[in-house]
């Protein structure tokens, strides 16, 4: 059936079935001497000590597992999550424990790594670096502090399974933060392909057998199998995206049977926007409504008024917006893919809004480089200790995406790990030399944008520039950084960097 994937995943298997030791001896057989924090180690146990805790214990069971899903009328055989969706999230106050078992149904070993969260490292879920995989059949406890509010969202680190159906919403709730709004919802965008043209498995082996750069023509998009060529967006730098999607879903409804939002005209409401998508860039809005956007990835931003605004894979954005009266169409634009996922917010009678119905074209949606962090999210003024350069390479036609001209092999995750040491104030500097943008995201940190910009744990990186951000390194243990396009980051636009042992 899926031949390389399966092959990797079950030498990654058998790699991992090694004890603790076993993967402390993993940077033995690097050329450094020096030694690195491991999930297991006491600083790891101290940095969760020190995390602020309610005594409450959110307990949930988790189950991956094969269904069939009613996609608008389309039969789709995929993997999910039973019990969670968007209406459906994972939730608590920050500072309880949360505590999931997750039990493996799946035919494969997979994981679940908690997007975004400043958790103990021993809970981040990336297999051979932080836990062994959970397989088939088994069941894993993952229990970890929830260490701050916002919106955040779960899925697992194997392969390409984040391009099925394994995702949901993890919503940290804050007490004693004064709720300016009527209601919430959370709103999750996604490009489905598992299931109705072929499987995340078979779309990157198809990738890997390369493609043709297309750089220049400007065709609009054009279906060879189940990628695109030609899929450009002058919001992304040119080239948008690779894979053809068939389906485009909010809260995993399709725009021919689309969620309706209900609402009383004049009610506020926070939107709770994930981009839970494989490679695709969206376009957010709701006709004939404006955003305030408050926070992105969790945390809150000075807030600022918006049309729409753009979200690249894992990027979260909330917003605030005055319903209307009568029946408007919430649409998330594919960037360059000339699709769009449709959900509907009502509040009175009025037709619902065609399939089609556009979000006013605009030259210059929000991004992050549009916002600041509230002044008291901003990490304090300081010296910066230790620069670390990413240089993002590859491309289309080998697909062979790296970083630092290294492409990750998830057997050996610490081979070419970059250190770095508790205390110190460190600044990535993604350096992207490929012509094509990537949504880059680091593990267990929130960083902050230049200039006073918003703090974050996923960016867009357009081609050709070099964005660098700032983190304070507090939280000991082996982290990936990598690209949330999931074909690129199983290619290898993956580097881990890890905390020295003092
Ligand atoms: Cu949501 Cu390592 O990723
Ligand atoms: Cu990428």
């Amino acid at each position: 059936m899926h031949s390389s994937l399966n092959r990797r995943q079950f030498l990654s298997v058998s790699a991992v079935a090694l004890t603790a030791a076993g993967l402390a001896g993993c940077s033995s057989t690097t050329k450094k001497t020096t030694s690195f924090v491991r999930p297991d180690s006491a600083a790891v146990t101290a940095a969760e000590a020190k995390r602020r805790r309610t005594g409450t214990v959110v307990q949930r069971a988790l189950t991956a597992e094969p269904v069939t899903l009613d996609l608008g009328g389309k039969a789709a055989k995929t993997w999910v999550y039973r019990g969670t969706s968007a209406t459906e999230p994972l939730r608590g106050n920050v500072g309880d424990t949360l505590k999931v078992a997750l039990t493996n149904h799946l035919p494969d070993p997979t994981t679940v790594h908690w997007h975004g969260l400043a958790l103990r490292n021993d809970m981040d879920g990336v297999p051979s670096l932080t836990q062994q995989p959970v397989g088939p059949g088994e069941t894993f406890s993952y229990e970890f502090t929830l260490p701050e509010p916002g919106t955040f969202w779960f899925h697992p680190h194997v392969g390409t399974q984040l391009d099925r159906g394994l995702y949901a919403p993890l919503i940290i709730d804050d007490p004693n933060e004064k709720a300016d709004y009527d209601k919430e919802w959370v709103i999750v965008l996604d490009d489905w392909l598992d299931g109705v043209t072929t499987t995340p498995d078979e779309v990157l082996a198809e990738l890997e057998k390369g493609m043709m750069d297309h750089g220049g023509m400007d065709m609009g998009p054009m279906r060879m199998g189940n990628t695109l060529m030609g899929a450009t967006s002058p919001l992304l730098g040119g080239d948008a995206g690779d894979v053809y999607y068939p389906l485009y879903l909010i809260n995993g409804k399709p725009a021919n049977d689309p969620q309706t939002f209900t609402a009383k005209p004049g009610e506020k409401i926070r939107l709770r926007i994930i981009n839970a998508g494989g490679d695709t860039a969206f376009r957010f809005g709701v006709a004939e409504h404006q955003l305030t956007i408050t926070h992105t990835d969790g945390f809150p931003v000075e807030p600022h008024e918006a049309e729409s605004v753009v979200l690249g894979m894992g990027e979260r954005y909330d917003a605030v917006i005055t319903a209307g009266d009568g029946a408007f169409a919430v649409v998330a634009e594919a960037l360059g893919k000339q699709d769009q996922a449709l959900a509907v917010l009502r509040t009175g009678s009025g037709s619902a809004p065609s399939k089609s119905a556009k979000l006013p074209q605009t030259k210059s949606p929000a991004t992050a480089a549009d916002l600041r962090a509230a002044s008291k999210v901003a990490l304090p003024k300081r010296g910066v200790d230790r620069t670390l350069t990413l240089d993002l390479s590859g491309g289309m036609e080998k697909y062979d995406w790296a970083i630092n001209g290294k492409r990750m092999d998830m057997d050996q995750p610490m081979r070419d790990a970059l250190g770095i040491v508790d205390g110190e104030r460190v600044a990535l500097e993604f350096k992207n030399s490929t012509t094509m943008w990537h949504p880059m995201h680091l593990h267990g940190h929130t960083y902050q944008l230049p200039g006073g910009g918003p703090r974050k744990d996923t960016s867009i990186v357009l081609p050709g520039t070099t964005l660098r951000v700032e983190f304070d390194a507090d939280n000991p243990g082996r982290w990936l950084t990598h690209c949330h396009n999931v074909y690129h980051g199983e290619a290898g636009m993956m580097a881990t960097i890890a905390y020295q042992e003092n």
